[in-house]
């Protein structure tokens, strides 16, 4: 099995993915045209992609549909929703739109990219087909399964009996460890997964979601799979689905509360690279996982075009996968974007024309990228928003920060103001982790709002 050449970018073939790196060139279609690009989404990951995409000689203008405060002034905002298909092909087709980029799952798996496609328009993101990888945990599991990739064991159940009856029978009492994680099986916004430590969490979760269908039609199947433990890791690569380019490795902070403790998030902070995936373990994962995964979509007829991202536990055993994503992690697409030098128009571009074999290699800053996310008061449960955010325009003047907008929108004396739980992604690179945190941290302290707060551990964890 060829072995990934290690060093500042990664990139993963196995026989059946040749490599001939090095000739990539921006001739046309890439260097002629002074594109328009739209970015569906609002999150801070939309921003990033947006601040990154117009930095690229290529593009003329960047709009964000619907896009945040942020976006507003590193882009042009658009008025259109990100589930509203019509609307995005409307508004593409008027304004000339060269090609469109596609930043949340929910418009992915509903089959955005397909509707564009067939109007002609150039999309970067997966089919719907496709994309099922992460609507669906039971077509994620299949095809693990049928990959040979190192995943927990699980089950697949299709009534909320059956589940609450495979409980019970292995695990009589409520007194001992229960290690198993109730899955709904469709998309639930980051709330159908219950990690559970007893039996009565289990059965509370397979009623929730497959009984009360708290998540609708996501949990009409529902996984049971085996608790894991150890550390997590995201490794997102991009793929045309014939090469897989990897990049550099992050690490998330899902829980609220310092120390890991508190319910789970949409992510509350990230870093890259994260130390802890060794050179030798990239190799591993590229090869064990990436590649193996993207031959079975291959062989399943639904070829992956986008950003693959692997969650993974890093166990005992090795590195495990606990989930696919379809997209750029948000945030760790922040911290990473920040290290990214290339081009990112040329990845995105030589994704779409299925070229990606014919790319450079990835160029990084070397140093390290943190985001410490900071939140509205109340975040994961209920919330107030519309508070006056003071201080970003200092936070964003300070060397090596850069104020990615998630929950943000402009009042109508133009000030930004909190309209989401996750605000803003304080981003910052430093010659060290502990260099990065401290830009970071520095930057939050010029940022105010009632109710602001952020965990104040992010990289903690890189240092450990
Ligand atoms: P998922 O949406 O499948 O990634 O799950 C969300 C989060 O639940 C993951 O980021 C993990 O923190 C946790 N999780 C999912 N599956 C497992 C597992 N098998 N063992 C332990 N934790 C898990
Ligand atoms: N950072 C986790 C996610 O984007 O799903």
């Amino acid at each position: 099995m060829n072995r990934p050449p290690r060093g500042s970018s990664f990139r993963a073939k196995a026989p059946s993915f040749i490599l001939h790196a090095s000739s990539f060139n921006p001739q046309p279609p890439y260097q002629n045209c002074r594109m328009k690009v739209l970015i569906v989404g609002n999150g801070g990951r939309e921003h990033a992609l947006a601040w990154k995409i117009g930095q690229s000689s290529r593009v003329d203008r960047v709009f964000v549909a619907p896009g945040n405060a942020g976006t507003s002034v590193d882009a042009e905002n658009v008025a259109v929703n990100s589930s509203d298909t019509d609307g995005l092909i409307k508004f593409s087709k008027q304004n000339s739109i060269d090609l469109v980029v596609i930043g949340p799952e929910a418009p992915l798996v509903a089959g955005l990219t397909d509707a564009l496609q067939e109007e002609k328009f150039r999309v970067f993101g997966p089919s719907k087909a496709s994309a099922q990888l992460e609507g669906s945990k039971v077509f994620c599991k299949e095809i693990l399964r049928s990959a040979d990739v190192p995943t927990a064991d699980y089950q697949v159940f299709r009534d909320a009996a059956s589940a609450e009856r495979y409980i019970v029978d292995r695990y009589p009492t409520d007194d001992e460890d229960c290690p198993v994680v109730v899955k709904a099986d469709g998309l639930a916004a980051g709330k159908g997964v219950v990690v559970c430590t007893r039996r009565q969490q289990a059965l509370h979760a397979i009623d929730r979601i497959a009984r009360q269908l708290e998540f609708g039609n996501s949990g009409n199947k529902l996984v049971i799979e085996e608790r894991l433990d150890g550390q997590e890791v995201s490794l997102l690569a991009i793929t045309d689905g014939r090469t897989i380019v990897t990049l550099s490795p992050a690490q998330d902070h899902k829980p609220a509360l310092d120390g890991d403790k508190g319910p789970n998030t949409g992510g509350m902070g990230a870093y890259c690279p994260a130390p802890m995936v060794t050179a030798e373990m990239l190799s591993t994962i590229e090869a064990d996982v990436l590649v193996p995964t993207v031959h079975a979509l291959k062989r399943a007829r639904k070829p992956f075009r986008g950003v693959l991202y692997a969650g993974l536990m890093i166990t005992n055993q090795g590195p495990k996968v606990l989930e696919y994503n379809v997209r750029f992690g948000d945030p760790e697409c922040q911290p990473i974007l920040m290290r990214l030098k290339t081009d990112l128009m040329d990845l995105i571009e030589s994704t779409i024309d299925q070229r990606l074999d014919e790319i450079e290699p990835l160029e990084w800053d070397p140093r390290p990228a943190i985001c410490v996310v900071m939140a509205s008061d109340g975040y994961p449960g209920k919330y107030d928003t519309g508070h006056v955010i003071r201080g970003i325009a200092e936070a964003d003047a300070r060397d090596d920060v850069k104020v990615f907008h998630a929950g943000t929108q402009l009042n109508e004396s133009g000030e930004a103001v909190t309209a989401g739980g996750r605000v803003l992604g304080v981003t910052a690179l430093g010659h060290s982790i502990s260099a990065a945190k401290l830009n970071a941290y520095t930057a939050v302290r010029d940022i105010r709002w009632t109710g602001a707060w952020c965990r104040k551990d992010i990289s903690d964890k890189a240092l450990t």
